[in-house]
């Protein structure tokens, strides 16, 4: 059912007085057919530089009063881009959490709005299209013609659509504050550049998401387009090359890319010796895991949830290194950044069981139907087993407050993004590391 009608007038000039005819019999039809209690109607347009908002809206708009039901669900949205005037559309319809839409624009416009719309909106969404015209019955409205394919858009104007896209986003300011990385002691600036992110400084303005949100997921409301931006704000702070970026899957397993090597479908480990190549690790509860050899110039990262910490993956990253970059165990530093803690983090007693194999300290209260599971100890521990010195890993021992930054993820709704907080419409940080030049 249709939830919100997007009506496209953009590429008509505002003050047209045939527009506010057009405008009148559509918003009379949306107003007395529709079936359910009237969905929100935002009309898009074009803002005149130097014009100012109120006056264009006015200018376009019937009196409201004539409208009894759409009254207080119109809305015009006037921008000096149509990625803007759309962008801004979509905030009002993520702040009511709608996803069905129904759009009416002129037929030639079909081809260019569906491109707006793939960068800016993802899966969440459902769109459908109909021609622009004086609906003069219910019946009209109703039915939505099938989607013709229409011609492909050329590639030239695709990029153009691009390129504004981006440019209205670089111009937006940060949200929650300023973009805030941390560091961790145990790893040498010299040679390596890394660090873990907060939630602060991006751009993503959804409540779970907000706002610097680095994962995009066809399952949630922030596009692509969005996490790029904040990834390009990351990396002009921490002072890397986005385009030089790589960052692993996400399997909840233990499969390892030797960056160079064929990549494997999915790993949630990456290791490389190449200079100026930032790789990472995101993590939303689970641990971003950052790898670092000041010896043989190696570094790694890896994601590690409590299904990846019982494979093994960080010992996995470990011996990627030794065996491709013959390191030395001895030299390898291991940092575990925030995650959640054994404070907030529980699994169902089969789970827990596995990790009390691996030492009952990694689990309090085995007995409960849910113990309290500490994925980081198991992590140290597995990775000490296998040869890592226990004053080369840093997690939450660190007893120097302000250099200890494995945080818990739920504990810290301000900085972190947690899952098991925020639940399946969660937001994404991670940690990251380059070998400098
Ligand atoms: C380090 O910080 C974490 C998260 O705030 C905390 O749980 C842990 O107890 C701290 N470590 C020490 C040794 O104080």
């Amino acid at each position: 059912m249709v939830e919100a009608v997007l009506i496209d007038l953009f590429s008509l000039p505002a003050n047209l007085q045939n527009i506010q005819g057009l405008l009148r019999n559509m918003l009379e039809t949306i107003d007395k057919c529709s079936s359910i209690p009237a969905p929100f109607v935002y009309v898009m347009c074009y803002q005149n530089q130097g014009s100012d908002k109120d006056s264009e809206q006015e200018s376009l708009l019937p009196p409201l009063r004539d409208f009894q039901n759409l009254k207080k669900k119109l809305e015009v949205v006037c921008g000096l881009t149509a990625a803007g005037a759309l962008y801004t559309i979509k905030q009002r319809l993520d702040e009511k959490d709608l996803s069905v839409i129904k759009v009416i624009l002129p037929p030639l416009r079909k081809d260019l709005m569906k491109v707006y719309i793939y960068h800016l909106f993802t899966a969440v969404y459902q769109f459908e299209f109909e021609d622009l015209q004086v609906a003069s019955d219910c019946e009209n409205l109703q039915i939505s013609e099938p989607q013709s394919e229409g011609q492909r858009l050329p590639t030239q104007d695709v990029a153009l659509i691009q390129r504004e896209i981006q440019m209205y986003l670089e111009s937006l300011p940060s949200l929650k504050g300023e973009l805030t990385i941390l560091r961790s002691f145990l790893i040498p600036g010299e040679i390596f550049l890394h660090g873990f992110t907060t939630r602060t400084g991006g751009i993503s303005y959804i409540p779970t998401l907000s706002s610097c949100n680095l994962f995009s997921s066809s399952k949630r409301r922030d596009p692509q387009v969005v996490v790029k931006e904040n990834l390009r704000r990351l990396a002009s702070v921490a002072g890397f090359n986005p385009e030089a970026f790589h960052r692993v899957k996400i399997d909840h397993a233990n499969a390892v890319f030797i960056m160079g090597k064929t990549e494997p479908d999915s790993y949630d480990g990456i290791v490389t010796d190449q200079k100026g190549v930032t790789i990472a690790a995101p993590g939303a509860d689970c641990i971003p895991v950052l790898f670092a050899d000041p010896v043989r110039k190696v570094c790694g990262a890896a994601h590690s949830g409590w299904k990846g910490t019982l494979l093994g993956v960080s010992m996995a990253t470990v011996n990627a290194m030794v065996s491709e970059y013959g390191c030395n165990v001895k030299d390898i530093l291991v940092v575990l950044g925030p995650s959640v803690g054994p404070c907030c983090y529980k699994l169902p007693h089969e789970s827990a069981k596995e990790f009390y194999r691996i030492d009952p300290k990694c689990v309090r209260l085995i007995d409960s139907a849910c113990p309290y599971i500490d994925i980081r100890k198991a992590t140290r521990i597995l990775l000490e087993s296998g040869g890592i010195l226990p004053e080369n890993i840093q997690d939450d021992s660190v007893i120097d407050q302000s250099q200890n930054i494995t945080f818990c993820t739920a504990c810290h709704p301000d900085k972190f993004y947690s899952h098991f907080r925020d639940g399946t419409n969660f937001g994404t940080q991670m940690g990251f590391i380059s070998i400098k030049d």
